[in-house]
């Protein structure tokens, strides 16, 4: 494995594999230029994204189309800074200082007017990443570096709708974002080491673990995720084994926390169709076809825990397991 800690600016290309470990025992001095950060999207990653920033002592800016949106993001940050307050890990001063580095803003170019660094965390959909890029591209200051949480979409081609490609990254953080430790750092075929060293040591300023991967379709955590996924359904849809006794064999055989089919319902099985979808088509391997019956439940409107139901039912305030009545008995 070839190690590539320069931070000169040389591009990734792609090809050259680095060390998250080597990079993370990086001084501050890489993110010591970042104190302004734009959030673009103000949902569930979204807010997540503006907490872990605000916390760790950077200005953040969260930007939502949608002013109810942004209020609600407020909402959710602050109940789960007081959670933490609770739990004795922060204390209410540092709340309110958490709370008191985070503003708000519905205009993009008002927004991101004097940050070092935009996270856009927006609506999984490419022809609304490439629009909002190349709109980041003309209103963020000369130098910002622009990073995507997007879950599957080619940070290339992300990166080819601006002007600066080389300070074009993947920052895909994982839910709920305050409390997984991930975030899986996607160099695409242009950007800069000097930019992946940068994040990286941003990264593990806020306490998370980074890990540097290239950009090939699924990137590392949904290349391999999804697949487990489908054939557990594959393996439902053949009569294998009903959802109950697949989840357990995953949980107790492999000490996984959650079942893949309950993982799948928790993600959203629209999600997991679309992100199949991609390494599909970018791979061009049937082996990563969706199986029929996730197909079938998605154009049925069976998405799992957003829609109610999925593999399981899910009634508001109840925490127990029950297996829909599609698959009970199975
Ligand atoms: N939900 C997850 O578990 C998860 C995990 C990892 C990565 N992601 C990725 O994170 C991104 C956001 O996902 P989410 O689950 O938070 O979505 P979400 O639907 O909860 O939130 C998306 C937000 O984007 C806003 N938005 C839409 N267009 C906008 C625009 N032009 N400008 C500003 N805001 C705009 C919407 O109003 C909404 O508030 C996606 O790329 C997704 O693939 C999601």
């Amino acid at each position: 494995m070839h190690l590539n800690s320069s931070a000169n600016g040389e591009h990734n290309n792609g090809r050259t594999f680095r060390s998250a470990n080597t990079l993370g025992n990086m001084t501050n001095t890489a993110t010591a230029a970042i104190s302004n950060i734009g959030v673009i999207g103000a949902g569930t990653m979204g807010n997540g994204i503006a907490h872990v920033f605000a916390q760790s002592g950077y200005r953040v800016t969260l930007i939502d189309v949608n002013a109810a949106q942004l209020e609600k993001a407020i909402g959710t940050i602050s109940k789960n800074l007081d959670r933490q307050v609770a739990k004795g890990t922060l204390t209410e001063a540092q709340k309110a200082t958490a709370l008191g580095n985070i503003s708000t803003a519905t205009d993009v170019a008002a927004g991101v007017a004097h940050a070092q660094l935009v996270v856009e965390a927006a609506t999984e959909n490419i022809d609304l990443k490439l629009k909002i890029f190349r709109e980041l591209d003309t209103v963020a200051p000369p130098g910002c570096i622009l990073a995507t949480n997007t879950s599957s979409i080619s940070i290339t081609k992300i990166a080819a709708a601006t002007r600066r490609p080389a300070l074009v990254i993947g920052m895909h953080f994982m839910n709920p974002v305050p409390v997984m430790k991930l975030v899986e750092i996607i160099n695409g075929y242009a950007t800069a080491s000097s930019v992946t060293d940068t994040i990286t040591a941003l990264c593990t300023a806020l306490g998370k673990i980074p890990c540097a991967v290239n950009d090939y379709p699924g990137f590392i955590a949904n290349r391999i995720l999804m697949p487990m996924i489908n054939e557990a359904i594959c393996s439902l849809y053949e009569g294998v084994a009903g959802v109950e006794a697949i989840d357990t064999v995953m949980k107790l055989g492999m000490a996984h926390p959650m079942g893949p089919l309950q993982l799948a319902d928790f993600i959203g099985l629209d999600v997991c169709c679309s992100i199949l979808k991609v390494l599909y088509e970018g791979f061009g391997n049937p082996k990563y076809a969706a199986c029929p019956l996730l197909v079938n439940m998605v154009t049925a409107g069976r998405l799992g825990v957003k829609s109610g139901e999925g593999f399981y039912v899910y009634t508001a305030g109840s925490k127990d397991m029950v297996v829909s009545s599609s698959f009970a008995g199975r």
